[in-house]
């Protein structure tokens, strides 16, 4: 193959980015000739086809995926696709696809995946591949959303922990090689929830797979947070339980008595609350007084002591903490998640098809024994908690993990406890955690992205207000990888109804943890300059 290289400006008016970018010629008779010379042990070429830009795939012609919601992308630059089954063991492997820039950056990613699926994230290929990063995704080990693959089979679940993705990122970097008759320069990764998860998981135990992690709202300390996640439906029950607190009106309720109690720490009143772990609610202030005949606008003692529970620390019988409390400010959407709709899906399959594997185990049975059982059984550990990050320090790696403030399935919590974990177990303080592992909060960002806050971040394609460093987390570790621009604060943008066309509704920077978002000048909470990050 015949390339030739010149140094362009990655995006108009960003020198930050400047890279030489190497264009395939003819990627056309290229994609075709790498399905033909693609022998790589334990991969099966399941087609190779050369998109232009703007083909707008579909995604229900070849795919028995129903569960996952596919239905089209659309490509928004020109690239060889390498669809692939990759066997992992004898009885399992994984769906994996590689899109290859014609305009190339030098630059390898691999993209995650979420919950207990079984997806590949095709909008987090075309985005990467978009930016001309050579882009891998695969399907986690099994197909479809449910976890019902991992029943009597630990190769799947091996391939869900970590299997997967390293298998992806060996088999995705040999086949830039091959088409591009060059290596890759830097590697990277992008993935939220699961892919968070994930993303920590090669910090921990593939130290060299990527120079840059950008991992969101990690599902870290995974058998706890499931779970914690199960333990909501033994809290509230169903809709006749005298725990129960219905959807709807109280749940509103709840969130207003929340915001009275702790939206004005950060110095201002939005509906925002910058930093929850200063939040500790007191649902006694909702307590129906003695005599109360209408119940529709207060709760119960009954009631009070099931919400108190859910924001509350989950304890072990040991009487060390298993998983943290729900954050408050999240339950507008938490309710139909966790307090309203019955056990969790992900925490049922997972004690069903990897704890007990019993498909007749009943949620409703779920105690602090059955999290013991999972902590214990830990498979291929896929708790994701090893605090030691020293391997993927010396490899010179950086890592960048945001988490919504407002996460109404993944507690945020959790984040600022696991950098406390690195911190302890590594015996660094902030200051020199800095130089490779960088916190920052989300205020009023929901589960990886949407909510009331300033959410737009460029965690995904959805969520892209520019390509401005500043305002991309995903384009900000390259910078911080090739440049060394560290980010200082992550800045996110809010468009009126979410909607960019009707225009932004105000833009705030997000800090970097430990330090917390105050805002010093209440009139103006709308700018940024009216907020400052403090101790
Ligand atoms: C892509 O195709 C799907 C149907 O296959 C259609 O619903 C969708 O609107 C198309 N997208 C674009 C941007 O044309
Ligand atoms: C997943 O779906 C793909 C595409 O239909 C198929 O090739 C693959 O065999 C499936 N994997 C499993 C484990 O069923
Ligand atoms: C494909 O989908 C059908 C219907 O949902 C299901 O019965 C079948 O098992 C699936 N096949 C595979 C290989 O996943
Ligand atoms: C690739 O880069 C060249 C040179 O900058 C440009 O002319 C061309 O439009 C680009 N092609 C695509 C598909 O982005
Ligand atoms: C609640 O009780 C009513 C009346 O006894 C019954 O019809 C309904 O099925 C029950 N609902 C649940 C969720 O148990
Ligand atoms: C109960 O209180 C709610 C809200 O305060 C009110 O809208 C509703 O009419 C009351 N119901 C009765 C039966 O009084």
């Amino acid at each position: 193959m015949k390339f030739f290289s010149k140094c362009l400006l990655f995006f108009h008016g960003l020198t930050a980015l400047t890279v030489a970018q190497q264009i395939v010629t003819d990627a056309k008779a290229a994609c075709g000739k790498l399905g033909a010379s693609l022998a790589i042990e334990n991969v099966h070429i399941n087609f190779v086809q050369y998109l232009p830009a703007g083909t707008n795939i579909s995604l229900t012609q070849n795919y028995n995926l129903s569960s996952c919601g596919y239905v089209s992308q659309v490509v928004s630059n020109d690239l060889c696709r390498v669809a692939m089954y990759v066997a992992t063991s004898y009885r399992s492997g994984i769906t994996l696809e590689a899109w290859l820039p014609t305009n190339w950056t030098g630059r390898f990613l691999s993209t995650g995946n979420g919950g207990i699926g079984g997806c590949i994230q095709y909008a987090d290929l075309a985005y990467a591949a978009g930016l001309g990063f050579a882009t891998v995704g695969a399907n986690n080990g099994h197909n479809g959303t449910s976890g019902y693959a991992f029943y009597r089979n630990m190769d799947v679940v091996h391939d869900f922990v970590d299997r997967s993705l390293h298998t992806g990122v060996v088999v995705g970097k040999e086949i830039v090689k091959r088409y591009y008759g060059a290596a890759h320069k830097k590697s990277y990764y992008l993935g939220c929830s699961t892919g968070g998860r994930q993303g920590f998981k090669a910090v921990q135990s593939y130290p060299n797979d990527f120079d840059g992690v950008v991992a969101g709202a990690p599902a870290i300390d995974f058998t706890d947070l499931t779970s914690w996640s199960a333990s909501f439906y033994t809290i509230f029950g169903s809709a006749n339980d005298s725990t129960f607190v219905p959807a709807g009106e109280l749940w509103a309720l709840i969130h207003q008595e929340i915001l009275n109690q702790c939206d004005s720490m950060d110095g201002v009143v939005d509906d925002i609350i910058e930093d929850p772990l200063m939040c500790q609610f007191r649902p006694e202030a909702l307590q129906c007084p003695p005599g109360t005949t209408n119940f529709t606008s207060c709760l119960t003692n009954v009631q009070v002591s099931a919400v108190r529970e859910a924001f509350t620390d989950f304890y072990g019988l040991d009487g060390k903490i298993i998983y943290p409390r729900m954050q408050p400010g999240s339950e507008l959407i938490a309710e139909d998640i966790y307090y309203t709709t019955g056990p969790f899906p992900y925490s049922v399959d997972w004690f069903r098809y990897v704890v007990y594997n019993n498909p007749n185990w009943n949620a409703a049975t779920f105690n602090r024994l059955d999290a013991k059982a999972a902590a214990d059984q830990n498979p291929f550990n896929i708790q994701t908690w090893n605090g030691d990050l020293s391997d993927f320090r010396a490899a010179g790696g950086k890592l960048l993990t945001y988490h919504g403030q407002a996460d109404y399935i993944i507690s945020s919590d959790n984040s600022p406890r696991y950098y406390d974990h690195v911190s302890r177990t590594m015996g660094l303080p902030s200051s020199d955690l800095d130089e490779f592992y960088r916190f920052f909060r989300i205020s009023g960002m929901g589960h990886c992205g949407g909510g009331v806050g300033a959410h737009a971040i460029g965690q995904t394609e959805a969520e892209v207000s520019t390509l401005d460093p500043q305002n991309n987390v995903l384009l900000r570790m390259v910078d911080w990888v090739e440049n060394g621009n560290a980010p200082v604060t992550v800045t996110g943008t809010k468009y009126i109804n979410d909607d960019p066309s009707q225009g932004v509704s105000f833009v705030r920077n997000h800090c970097k943890y430990p330090l917390r978002n105050f805002c010093t000048d209440g009139a103006n909470y709308k700018s940024p300059e009216s907020w400052t990050c403090i101790e």
